[in-house]
């Protein structure tokens, strides 16, 4: 069994990359290109720590035959990211993934929207934790930084919360900013209080990952949509150049 986020804070933060926007370009056209699967490899010659993917009820960008082929590509530690349904779980026991992120997922949103009610449905979530766990799997769960979801996570006998830094993410002023940052820091202090490994993650880019980066005990980010935008756009200049390149090469 392999733990993905690291106890010791002297340690540098990791980082997972989640490939999910590489698969929905794919969908959006029914092609075989670009494959989450090449863009993981990619990632993880680049120094990810992880990989992360939500394999979503709909299906929308990552399928199944990526899940399952990343199980036996990487060489980094798989996060699979997913509701807490026993659907979901016959996959996670199916593919063994190293971390399941339990996250809650409406088929109408956008991407995921909020944290985890893990105070709303305990005995729920409680369940599904037993099952992965008993399965090897390490379960991490998704949750807004508040009180209750940090002491509620604690209860369902997970190893580990992912905050939710979405609203940290979309503040306008620098007001809502700092008191946002503040809630991720106390929900991190608390849960490091109540033996949680932290991890945090969705909507960080280049200009406000560094505050996040530096909060006590938080051990890994997540980090996708950012990431993925900026690889379109500092590689667009080659792709480009190979275009005209392959159309000046034609026979
Ligand atoms: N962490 C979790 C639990 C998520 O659901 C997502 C989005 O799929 C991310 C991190 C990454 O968010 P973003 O794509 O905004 O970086």
């Amino acid at each position: 069994m392999s733990v993905t986020l690291t106890a010791d804070r002297t340690e540098r933060i990791r980082l997972g990359v989640n490939v999910d926007h590489i698969a929905t370009l794919r969908q959006a056209r029914g092609t075989r290109y670009p494959d989450p699967v090449f863009a993981a490899s990619l990632a993880e010659l680049a120094g990810a720590d992880q990989i992360t993917i939500h394999l979503r009820e709909d299906r929308r960008h990552i399928q199944e035959r990526d899940l399952q082929i990343l199980r036996k590509t990487l060489t980094v530690p798989l996060n699979l990211e997913m509701a807490a349904t026993q659907d979901m779980v016959c996959k996670a026991l199916e593919y063994l993934p190293d971390t399941v992120t339990l996250v809650p997922e409406k088929r109408e949103e956008r991407t995921t929207e909020g944290g985890l009610d893990v105070a709303g449905q305990l005995a729920v979530i409680t369940k599904v934790v037993g099952q992965l766990q008993a399965a090897g799997i390490v379960v991490s769960l998704f949750i807004d930084p508040t009180e209750a979801q940090v002491r509620a996570s604690a209860q369902t006998g997970a190893p580990a919360i992912e905050l939710h830094t979405g609203d940290y993410a979309e503040a306008k002023t620098a007001a809502l900013h700092c008191e946002r940052l503040q809630h991720l820091r106390d929900a991190a202090l608390l849960a490091h209080r109540l033996g949680l490994r932290v991890a945090a993650g969705h909507g960080l880019d280049y200009q406000n990952v560094q505050s996040v980066a530096a909060l006590p005990h938080v051990e890994e980010l997540n980090i996708g949509h950012s990431i993925v935008a900026r690889a379109v756009l500092v590689g667009f200049e080659r792709a480009v150049a190979e275009m005209i390149l392959a159309m000046h090469t034609a026979p």
